[in-house]
């Protein structure tokens, strides 16, 4: 007797299962006869471990227009903005929009967020907002939360002071952003006190690395060695990376091993990537997202992280991570059939790996969170970005849409036509 049993889905490896759950674990996979409290029928539907995004900024998500619009595009006009917001938002104001956030989350099939949170103001009532959010929806939602200097550890007199007052307040992660920092040097200097934090305090480290077009930007190669001298492996991430699109590939093959050795993860930010970077360019334009398939290529886990939606940076966004893998497998050329699968696999297994998730899978054992999508295969999803027809988080239905055969799709068949081909 199970709690709940999902019926003749798909799994992402393209096996069928029926799924039993047993409170908040997966108790069996495989062909089930037994009885249960309640019966979901994925029969042709695609089940899958939920969402995972290991780069966002939740304390500055819905904000898009305030206190007014992002008139060049720039991640430089997005800080100078998002510097006068964090000053007239209240805490109340903070928490509302990232919960409606979490809510839309929750609708996709997100199940668990990295935030960064800025650390940069005395008052710090960002990180209130965020351990106040952590809170509310633990009960369905995994939420990290990183210590992120946005202006810089060193560039403001109370920098590095306040960003370990908010690991003291309960932040569970080291962020860090070295290419903001006045000097090349400061930035690296950066790198080896926060890894040097990270390190006593055993906990994770995620940087905002070289997010700039300059190739010369070489804060990585700091970072991976930092990364190595700690032991950190796994526990630590190089979000972004977008200087390593510019650099000389020579120095790139060079490069790249170092990253490997360390153990460290790769973030990139396809959407905000493409929208941000080459903005100094006239033409050819750069795309700016790093070398995806090259770190890949030497067993480096990368991701595909959201960053923004609605906020200064980013006008637009769901939290679909649908979309992100969307556009990260065309900036990043990712077209053969295993690569397209492959983008499939970054926005879950491989982020619930950089976040160190435990428990993440559709094994028995596992974390009864999964979901269930409106198409036959990860491919599909991709190329469709389709329904989710039900999202369960820890053995609970938290969101569910009732299927409707006969609506219309926009071409005017039936969407079960639509979305079945082959
Ligand atoms: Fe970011």
């Amino acid at each position: 007797m199970f709690d709940l049993l999902v019926k003749g889905g798909t799994l992402p490896d393209g096996t069928v299962a029926d799924i039993g759950i047993t409170g908040d674990r997966i108790a069996a996979v495989g062909k089930l006869e037994a009885e249960a409290g309640r019966v979901i029928d994925a029969t042709g539907d695609l089940v899958s471990p939920p969402f995972v995004d290991p780069h966002f900024h939740m304390d500055a998500t819905l904000s898009y227009g305030l206190p007014r619009v992002n008139a060049s595009g720039t991640l430089l006009e997005g800080i100078a903005l998002w510097g006068e917001l964090r000053d007239i938002a209240t805490v109340d104001e903070l928490v509302n929009r990232a919960v409606t956030y979490c809510d839309w989350a929750v609708s996709m099939g997100l199940l668990a967020i990295r935030t960064h949170v800025d650390t940069t103001p005395d008052h710090l009532r960002g990180v209130e907002a965020m351990l106040e959010v952590k809170r509310r929806v633990a009960p369905y939602l995994d939420l990290q939360l990183v210590a992120f200097p946005q202006d810089g550890l060193y560039r403001t007199k109370t920098g590095r002071q306040n960003l370990v007052r908010a690991l003291d307040m309960g932040v569970d992660v080291v962020g860090g952003i070295p290419h903001f920092e006045r000097t090349m040097e400061e930035g690296a200097e950066s790198l080896r006190d926060l890894g040097r934090i990270a390190a006593e305090r055993g906990l994770m480290w995620d940087v905002h690395c070289d997010e700039t077009d300059d190739p010369m930007s070489r804060h990585v190669e700091t970072m991976a060695r930092e990364v190595s001298r700690h032991g950190l492996g796994q526990r630590a991430a190089g979000s972004h990376l977008t200087s390593m699109h510019s650099m000389d590939n020579y120095y790139v093959s060079k490069l790249l091993p170092l990253i490997a050795e360390s153990g460290m993860t790769a973030i990139p930010n396809p959407l905000i990537n493409i929208t941000l970077q080459g903005r100094h360019d006239t033409f050819p334009k750069r795309r700016g997202l790093t070398r995806v398939k090259e770190l890949q290529a030497m067993g480096i886990p990368v991701g595909w992280g959201q960053d923004c939606v609605l906020d200064p940076w980013y006008s637009l966004g769901t939290a679909d991570m649908l979309d992100v893998a969307f556009m990260g497998l065309h900036v990043a050329q990712m077209t053969h059939p295993a690569e397209m699968a492959r983008c499939f696999t970054m926005v879950t297994e491989t982020n619930a790996q950089i976040m160190n998730l435990p428990g993440y899978g559709l094994k028995p054992g596992d974390q009864a969170s999964l979901v269930i999508l409106d198409a036959g295969n990860p491919v599909e999803a991709l190329r469709l970005r389709p329904d989710r027809l039900a999202v369960i988080s820890r053995g609970k239905v938290v969101a569910e849409r009732l299927r409707n055969d006969c609506r219309l799709a926009l071409d005017g068949r039936p969407s079960s036509v639509r979305r079945r081909h082959g």
